[in-house]
């Protein structure tokens, strides 16, 4: 989605944001832009559709002599994805030049007062707004800063913005409101600006967050941060960022997913690192321990998250429900922001989130702020929004996802949710058998993405389907439709996702030969049932592949297909599942030569509701 990054110091400033929003395209943008201040004192906007390297040919010769630049990655919401659209926006005589995350709301109330007072805008963006409205201000208050905090306190909804202006040559000036924007402090009287740390790591590791309603204005040797509600200065407070660059390389695998894929056996042990002794039958969350008396006096989680870590909070349901006996209902949070229903103290609020910064699940957080319940968090990103909104939490531990599509972060969350099963639960003695299990799924694991090739020969046979089915019982039907998701977003193949039970009740009036069904049939007590399932899709002349516990007789006569997966306990079951059925969706998608970390229409962290 959206990227801001900007600098300002004493290096090639173009050649920073530039470097910056490279490491940034992983998130899917559509257009890109910089901004930056001549040394002749004028400002200069170069901006495309397309890729930042497209960018490279219109810069300037000039470009040692520039140490002040902002520039963007956009991710159209407004308007097509074309250079008029792109980022920077400026005022009529390019004086102010915007780049923003977000989206204000009220954008076509504020288009219509600019227009009465003469202001003519181009672009059919939301963003277009902001340099004009401060544009008015200026003329009207006469201070830079007066005018961007008046333009800023007339903005509904959500931004991360960085201005600059030829009034201020050296100044950046950032602010944000539901989006994050994070500044590095580098060594040498410099700062960069960016929306996420991965653009900044590079130059420091030393940032501060800006939060909601700050105001940053950033000169070469000086932060100030200002309160915009209180209109009062305040302590930026710098904090280090842990964060190791190599796990964001490619290393030896053609893209990120499969690279991403293949650490799900590192993922589960860095998720339970230190945290689990599965001889004493101990559970340790460190995260939580602060929260430790609260928690003993909830009787109802509410999970909120989107998309695949929605489905692993669905997985966390039947995991805590039958571990701990707590009551649990999982929402996709883009809904739970607008339902009207009761919530009490008692009841806890656990996001789930890669990024930590999908702005449907901090909605979903910002919304019970005032109703006196604990926040949690499951989060892999450090220092991410969502890290400073709950009250308590349990990192993943994942390094960076890069891809679009989530993998690895699902299996620690996952992981993650068993741990926090066991933790709520009375005794995590008595699960002596699913902590052993946990540390030997890492090797599980391992067999399954050993079988990468076998997987792949399978996949191929069913890689011009124009849909597929995906179903599952108990622990793995939520897998079904994390199957379903991955297969159409990396491959753009129909899928729907399915409680096997279900398909008798309308689904499977779509079955016939070519519409095939993966079916999660591994043991568990609801297996027969699932046979049954499959043999009414058999009947229709549907096609199946099954996932399908090792030694499994029967199955291989039931349907086309069978991925063997290593024996386990129902409930780790998920993670070996939906490993088979990411490196399925991979293949499907491989052999469709598409662009696989970044699918199109898609973004890594979707910070708009
Ligand atoms: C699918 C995918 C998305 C994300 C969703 C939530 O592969 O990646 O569905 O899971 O956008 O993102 P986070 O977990 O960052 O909140």
């Amino acid at each position: 989605m959206c990227g801001i990054v900007g600098y300002i110091g004493n290096k090639e400033a173009i050649d920073v944001v530039l470097n910056g929003l490279r490491a940034l395209e992983y998130r899917g943008y559509d257009s890109s832009g910089v901004a930056y201040i001549e040394s002749n004192g004028s400002g200069r906007v170069v901006k495309q559709a397309g890729r930042v390297e497209h960018l490279l040919p219109g810069l300037d010769q000039e470009k040692s002599k520039i140490h002040i630049a902002i520039g963007h990655t956009r991710w159209a919401t407004h308007g097509l994805p074309n250079t008029l659209n792109a980022h920077p926006h400026t005022n009529s005589d390019g004086s102010i030049m915007v780049v923003h995350n977000g989206i204000i709301e009220n954008y076509l109330e504020i288009k219509r007062e600019l227009a009465k007072n003469g202001y003519k805008l181009i672009t059919q963006t939301d963003t277009e707004v902001i340099p004009h409205l401060i544009d008015y201000y200026l003329k009207r208050l006469g201070s830079f800063e007066e005018a961007i905090t008046a333009a800023l306190n007339d903005l509904k909804g959500a931004y991360a913005v960085a201005v600059l202006a030829t009034a201020e040559p050296e100044k950046i000036y950032a602010a944000k409101l539901s989006s994050p924007l994070v500044i590095g402090v580098g060594r040498h009287n410099e700062y960069i600006l960016a929306s996420d740390p991965n653009a900044i790591m590079e130059h420091t590791k030393k940032v501060v967050f800006l939060e909601d309603y700050d105001l940053a204005v950033i000169s070469k040797d000086k932060l100030s941060i200002k309160d915009l509600r209180k209109n009062t200065l305040k302590s930026a407070k710098a904090e280090l960022l842990d964060y190791d660059r190599d796990k964001s390389s490619k290393g030896d695998f053609p893209n990120f997913m499969l690279k991403e894929i293949f650490e799900a056996p590192q993922a589960i042990k860095s998720a339970t690192l230190g945290r689990v002794q599965a001889d004493k039958g101990i559970v340790k969350l460190g995260g939580l321990e602060t929260v430790t008396t609260q928690l003993k006096l909830i009787d109802r989680i509410v999970i909120v998250a989107c998309g695949t870590s929605y489905y692993a909070g669905l997985v966390g349901e039947y995991l805590i429900e039958e571990l701990a006996g707590i009551p649990v209902e999982v929402q996709l949070a883009s809904e739970f922001k607008y339902r009207s229903e009761p919530f009490s103290r008692s009841s806890v609020l656990l996001a789930i989130s890669q990024s930590g910064e999908t702005a449907d699940t901090i909605a979903a957080l910002k919304k019970v702020k005032d109703y006196g319940c604990l926040r949690l968090g499951i989060v892999n990103a450090a220092g991410s929004t969502i890290t400073r909104l709950t009250d308590a939490g349990v990192y993943c531990h994942a390094g960076p996802e890069q891809a679009v599509a989530s993998t690895k972060a699902f299996i620690s969350q996952v992981t993650v949710l068993t741990l926090l099963a066991l933790y709520l639960s009375d005794g995590t003695k008595g699960y002596r058998n699913l902590l052993k299990e946990l540390d030997l799924l890492p090797d599980k694991v391992q067999a399954v993405l050993d079988q990468a090739e076998k997987i792949k020969t399978i996949a191929l046979k069913y890689k011009d389907s124009k849909d597929f089915m995906y179903i599952g019982r108990g622990y793995v039907y939520p897998c079904a439709l994390e199957g379903a998701l991955k297969l159409k977003e990396t491959s753009y193949i129909h899928a729907e996702g399915y409680a096997a039970g279900e398909m008798k009740h309308g689904p499977l009036a779509l079955i016939d030969e070519d519409f095939p069904t993966l079916a999660i049939a591994t043991d568990s007590p609801l297996l027969e049932k699932t046979y049954s399932n499959i043999e009414e899709i058999r009947a229709r002349s549907g096609r199946v592949v099954a996932l399908a516990t090792e030694g499994n007789k029967k199955i291989g006569k039931l349907v086309n297909d069978v991925i063997y997966l290593p024996k386990t306990l129902e409930i780790t079951q998920p993670i070996l599942s939906v490993v088979a059925m990411q490196l399925f969706a991979y293949y499907i998608a491989e052999s469709k030569e598409l662009n696989i970390d970044k699918p199109r229409n898609l973004a890594k962290s979707v910070t708009v509701e």
